[in-house]
Formats: C-alpha cells, sequence, structure tokens
C-alpha cells in the first residue's frame, strides 16, 4: 500500500526532525560499522559516502561524525526536509565540515547528476525503500553512484504479516508520538517490503549478490559490495 514518495509538507517534515530516533539511528550505525570493519572497507579520506533519501540529515550527521576526513553527500527530493538538515547542520557547522546536501528526486538523478556517476565508496540509506513506487530506482541509483568495489547498506521497515501485527509495532515503537507521526508510521509499515520481495528486486536489478536478512521485530537490511 504505497505512501507518497517526498515527504515536503512542511508540518510532516518538521514532526520528523523533531522526533529522537537517535536509538535506531545509533544501532544502525553500529551494525554499518561491524560489516565494515569485517571486510575492512572502511571508507578511506577523501573518499565519499552517499545517504540517499537523507531526510533532516540524521544519518548524515553520524557518518561525518564517524569519519570526519570523509565527504558525506545527503540526497533528498524534499527541500522541506533538506531545509531542517541544513539549519542543524549550520548550528553545527565545525563538526560537519564535508558534509553536504543535494535537493534531487532518485528518479532524475542519473540524468541531473553526472558527476557522481561511480563517485561513492559507501551508498546507505535508511527507511527510504518503501517510499519508492517503483523500487528498481533505488537499486539502479545504487548502481550508478557506486565506484567499483563500494559497499552498499540499505536499512528499511518490512511489511508486517497484517493490520493488527502493524498496530502492535506502532505501540510498542511508537506509543507517544505526535499523531502525524504515528500516521506516518503505521503507512510506512503497510508500504513497505517483505524478504522476499526484495530478494526478488534484487534478482531484477541484478543485484542478487547482495544480502537480505531480517532484523530484529521490524527491519529488513541489504548490504555487500557491488
Ligand atoms: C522516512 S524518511 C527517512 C529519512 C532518513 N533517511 C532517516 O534515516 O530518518 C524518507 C526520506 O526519503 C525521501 N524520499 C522519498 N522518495 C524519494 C525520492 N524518490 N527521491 C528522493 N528522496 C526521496 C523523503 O523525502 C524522506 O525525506
Amino acid at each position: 500500500m504505497p505512501e507518497p514518495e517526498l515527504m515536503d509538507d512542511p508540518l510532516q517534515a518538521r514532526a520528523y526532525a523533531e522526533a529522537d530516533f537517535s536509538c535506531g539511528d545509533e544501532a544502525l550505525i553500529q551494525r554499518l560499522q561491524e560489516y565494515l570493519i569485517s571486510l575492512c572497507k572502511i571508507p578511506s579520506p577523501g573518499s565519499m559516502i552517499v545517504d540517499l533519501g537523507c531526510g533532516p540529515g540524521n544519518i548524515c550527521e553520524r557518518l561525518q561524525r564517524l569519519w570526519p576526513e570523509v565527504m558525506v553527500l545527503g540526497i533528498d527530493g524534499a527541500q522541506a526536509m533538506l531545509d531542517h538538515a541544513l539549519q542543524r547542520q549550520k548550528a553545527m557547522a565545525a563538526e560537519l565540515k564535508r558534509l553536504t546536501y543535494r535537493c534531487s528526486n532518485l528518479s532524475s538523478l542519473v540524468n541531473q547528476c553526472v558527476d557522481l556517476k561511480c563517485s561513492a565508496a559507501l551508498v546507505v540509506s535508511n527507511s527510504l525503500l518503501h517510499h519508492l513506487h517503483d523500487p528498481n530506482l533505488l537499486w539502479q541509483v545504487t548502481k550508478y553512484l557506486a565506484a567499483p568495489g563500494a559497499f552498499v547498506f540499505h536499512r528499511d521497515l518490512r511489511r508486517p504479516l497484517s493490520t493488527k501485527h502493524a498496530i502492535a509495532l506502532q505501540q510498542k515503537h511508537m506509543q507517544e508520538a505526535p499523531s502525524i507521526l504515528i500516521r506516518d508510521y503505521l503507512a510506512s509499515l503497510h508500504a513497505a517490503f517483505t524478504l522476499e520481495e526484495v530478494q526478488s528486486q534484487l534478482v531484477h536489478a541484478g543485484l542478487d549478490h547482495l544480502h537480505v536478512i531480517e532484523v530484529e521485530d521490524r527491519y529488513l537490511d541489504v548490504f555487500g559490495t557491488i
């Protein structure tokens, strides 16, 4: 059940930007680091990380703090989200010197961002895939951006078995949130893909060497070397 792709309603962007997703974000970074260390693929100084559907920059900021010498590029199609990202960056300018943002829809990125072709040592996204009405877009853009040997890591929600399960997840993980966030969370769970669906997307995209695993009670991780 698709939800709108871009989160460009200012109220929606603001509710998202003000929410505290720090536990989940920290866990994601931890997991990513473990993979990179085990494969000796820590990004080298001067190399580039691209965070697709970066929203208000929560993951970009953590990546930049972790690797201050690496360039981090956050891409999102919603200017309302990037406005929050830029505002936050301004407040922490000294620690986020190599972080930049670009407003671009994934659907036009391949034509409009020729400079980014094969440029990224690491391509990541969090909570993006379920927004895409054509999920193949994420896999095509990933292939376009990844330098040879790049590591990719995409984390998203996975679709629960039923609306009842979705509500149980919302009550467990997002009980006390503003109503706009609860609405979006439930919509996201209904829009998300299953492990089998993502596996078949990867076969279709010629990326079936990537791993897809279920993580905790609500996530899917897709990762591997291009
Ligand atoms: C749920 S938010 C995730 C934000 C952030 N990655 C995080 O970890 O919290 C999804 C973001 O993807 C963006 N997005 C959705 N579809 C997109 C598309 N086709 N092109 C670019 N950005 C897109 C939305 O605007 C939104 O900011």
